[in-house]
């Protein structure tokens, strides 16, 4: 049983060329059907009947994805970008070029922001360049979040995509190699285009992710980012004789996982191979004189294999990509807590296919999830059949956002949001005075903390109950326990009332009432009124806000008024039944906690609860699949029937992402057990 991570290979370059691309976005389509209008989140006919949650509200997601900009875990969990942002990139920032001859990047070509990625893709080779690049002012550009620099995927270049061609599968209907191409340029013409940019000024690249963050830039002649240095990095070869005394090459086994890398490594070289045939191609920026070149490898010289195994840093460079990946997890479990702090925000450039506008993808999203996630026509949870295991499906529930996709946008929305972006950026780019300045994703940061450790402290003093629930010590130091953690939610929102009449800690109250709505306008109160946000984009980050909040506001509340009226009733002195209602709290400490479960499924912060169990040691990293670092599964399920429902990826053990492992150098080469 061997484990490996089959990193970005290397090398492994005319091997395989048979990838399984192509096999096409066969899905069903579901039948339009009505959503019934309702008030979110749901009826609440008493302190007795539990919220509930619309988990078709588009809410939670536009909150998700915008906390989650440009940070690498988050993004790896939910790989299917649904986000576009501005960003601005400081002058002094360092991009990396490497390739694999001694010409000039063409334009556009790829540069990443770590020079580790760079040579990770690039390097082990007799003839690599490294071209180090430094922003000469601020640099605005794009930014797809997601996985939108994997091309391996299903689903990740849907945004993409729909800007380009008005449809996930552009022409072709394959998401073909050579579309990556047929991309950048695409993306760059449009930005030329549609007036974003020209040489040293406006949205002058696409920032994408995979394992790590990286840049399509658009025009090398632009002079906001210069060239200050051009390196021949390749590394003497080891000797022969190295190899020749470990015996017999055919006796060497193969890391039995390359087959998965082996596609993606040759993938992504690939692309940044291609540019050799246009690559006199330089000086050109004007949209139609670009020779169309079709990435092509040439062909391997004879003892490549021989050769490649003398290259000295195979594994060091794979792992120092994936080194340098964990750099940018975010703030998860696992690694540094910081994204891609080099691409920063501005504030309002952040365009969604959450956005309660696109009302065809948002029906053909609740009406997928209908069915698999067991909801009523009004998004509400059934709690599936007598057959479903609740802690499986709160699970499903919490992970649904990894399996959403715009195959089912349509072309008008394609369309609309393509002109919401021409429209915005441009203002912007005239005046971005017109931004309120409001940092929401920070202010998203801030809700996710907070709340994050109010939840997990909640559930678990909820569940760590008493063990003889008619033994009234023990019952009263576990509900004091909760209350306490309870309280810590409302602190700066509830006043405690001067009555003792019980009837006020009641989801019917006024003090119920006043409570939510402080609570649920808390991070936007001066915006409440008649604000208006001049950019429609902010509005709905806004909404998003409230609607997020407000609901955690809501079940916070609903368990917090519940043990406030409990704690009265059962340990507060006038009452006369106390032993009668300890037990029943018994049933009450459930109905809470499952409450807040079904809260915790509904925001679906799940990166937040991934993270290696160890403490890694200082050799070591926490490992999350990050495509192309990734290693097959094992698991029967084959690729190609994989891909054909539409799973965010190839190639790889889900397992490895819910339960990362500390791994070291070693393991890239499948030389540890994972
Ligand atoms: C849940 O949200 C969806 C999408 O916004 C909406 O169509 C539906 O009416 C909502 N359901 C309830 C019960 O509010
Ligand atoms: C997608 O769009 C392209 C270009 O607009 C078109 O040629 C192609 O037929 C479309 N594919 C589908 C499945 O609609
Ligand atoms: C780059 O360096 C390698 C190793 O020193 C050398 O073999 C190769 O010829 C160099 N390439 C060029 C174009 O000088
Ligand atoms: C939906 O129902 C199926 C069949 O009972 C069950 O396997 C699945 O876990 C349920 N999922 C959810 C989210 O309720
Ligand atoms: C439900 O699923 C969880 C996780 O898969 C498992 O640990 C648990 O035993 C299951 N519960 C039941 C009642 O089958
Ligand atoms: C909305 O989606 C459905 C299902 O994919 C499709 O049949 C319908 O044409 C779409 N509506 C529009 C206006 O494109
Ligand atoms: C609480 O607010 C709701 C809706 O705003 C209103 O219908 C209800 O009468 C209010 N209840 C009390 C007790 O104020």
């Amino acid at each position: 049983m061997i484990s490996l991570i089959t990193a970005c290979v290397i090398g492994f370059l005319a091997a395989c060329a048979t990838s399984t691309l192509g096999s096409g976005h066969s899905q069903a389509r579901l039948g339009v059907d009505t959503v019934q209008p309702a008030n979110l989140p749901g009826g609440d006919e008493g302190e007795k009947s539990p919220i509930r949650l619309n988990f078709s509200s588009p809410a939670p997601h536009i909150f998700h994805s915008t906390f989650s900009l440009l940070k690498q875990v988050p993004n790896t969990v939910f790989p299917n970008g649904h986000t576009l942002a501005s960003v601005v990139i400081p002058p002094l920032t360092l991009f990396y070029h490497a390739r694999r001859d001694a010409e000039a990047p063409a334009s556009p070509e790829w540069v990443a922001f770590d020079s580790d990625m760079s040579y990770g893709i690039m390097g082990g080779h007799r003839n690599v360049w490294m071209w180090t690049y430094q922003t000469a002012r601020p640099v605005k550009a794009l930014y797809f979040d997601g996985e939108s620099g994997n091309l391996e995927g299903l689903g990740q270049f849907d945004f993409q995509m729909l800007l380009l061609y008005g449809n996930v599968t552009g022409p072709s209907g394959i998401d073909d190699i050579g579309l990556e191409y047929e991309r950048a340029r695409g993306l760059c013409d449009w930005l030329a285009a549609a007036g974003l940019r020209g040489s040293g000024w406006g949205y002058e690249g696409v920032v994408r992710m995979n394992a790590g963050f990286e840049m399509i830039w658009c025009d090398f002649l632009s002079d906001s980012l210069r060239l200050i240095s051009r390196i021949n990095v390749t590394a003497p070869l080891l000797p022969k004789e190295d190899r020749d005394s470990d015996g017999d090459e055919e006796r060497q086994p193969a890391p039995p996982s390359l087959a998965g890398g082996e596609v993606s490594g040759e993938l992504l070289v690939r692309r940044t191979c291609a540019t050799r045939s246009s690559s006199l191609d330089v000086a050109t920026t004007s949209i139609t004189t670009r020779p169309v070149s079709t990435p092509n490898l040439p062909d391997m010289p004879p003892g490549w294999k021989d050769r490649l195994r003398r290259e000295p840093f195979q594994r060091t460079r794979s792992w120092g990509w994936f080194d340098s990946a964990t750099w940018h997890y975010g703030a998860s479990g696992v690694g540094a807590s910081v994204g891609e702090t080099r691409a920063k925000l501005s504030g309002c450039g952040v365009f969604t296919f959450y956005s309660r506008k696109f009302t065809n993808q948002s029906l053909n999203r609740a009406l997928e999830e209908r069915q698999r996630l067991n909801l009523t026509g009004d998004g509400l949870w059934t709690g599936g059949g007598d057959d479903t295991n609740r802690t499986e499906a709160l699970t499903q529930l919490r992970r649904r956002r990894r399996f959403h996709h715009m195959e089912h946008a349509s072309q008008e929305e394609a369309h609309l949001m393509k002109k919401d972006i021409e429209m915005s950026l441009e203002t912007l780019l005239q005046d971005d005075s017109r931004c309120s300045g409001t940092d929401w994703a920070l202010i998203m940061s801030d809700i996710v903390r907070r709340t994050t450790s109010v939840l997990r402290d909640l559930e678990l003093s909820l569940v760590s109950t008493p063990q003889d629930w008619s033994d009234k010590h023990s019952v009263r130091r576990w509900l004091h326990n909760v209350r306490g953690r309870s309280h810590m939610f409302l602190v700066n929102v509830l006043q405690y009332p001067e009555t003792e009449d019980l009837s006020v800690w009641s989801t019917h109250s006024a003090l119920f009432n006043k409570t939510y709505g402080l609570c649920r306008s808390r991070y936007t109160a001066l915006l409440e009124e008649d604000t208006v946000l001049p950019v429609t984009e902010e509005a709905e980050q806004k909404w998003a806000i409230e609607e997020t909040f407000g609901t955690i506001c809501l079940v916070q509340l609903h368990v917090g008024f519940g043990m406030e009226r409990r704690w009265r009733e059962t340990f507060g002195g006038s009452s006369t039944k106390r032993s009668e209602s300890l037990p029943a709290l018994r049933d009450q400490a459930r109905v809470w906690s499952e409450q807040l479960s079904e809260l915790t499924a509904w925001l679906g912060w799940e990166d937040s609860n991934i993270g290696c169990k160890d403490v890694c040691a200082a050799n070591e990293r926490c490992y999350i699949p990050m495509w192309p670092i990734t290693r097959p599964s094992d698991s029967a399920s084959s690729p190609r029937s994989v891909k054909a429902s539409r799973r965010p990826w190839i190639h790889t053990d889900e397992r490895d992402l819910w339960e990362p492992k500390c791994v070291s150098e070693v393991c890239i080469e499948g030389l540890c057990d994972l």
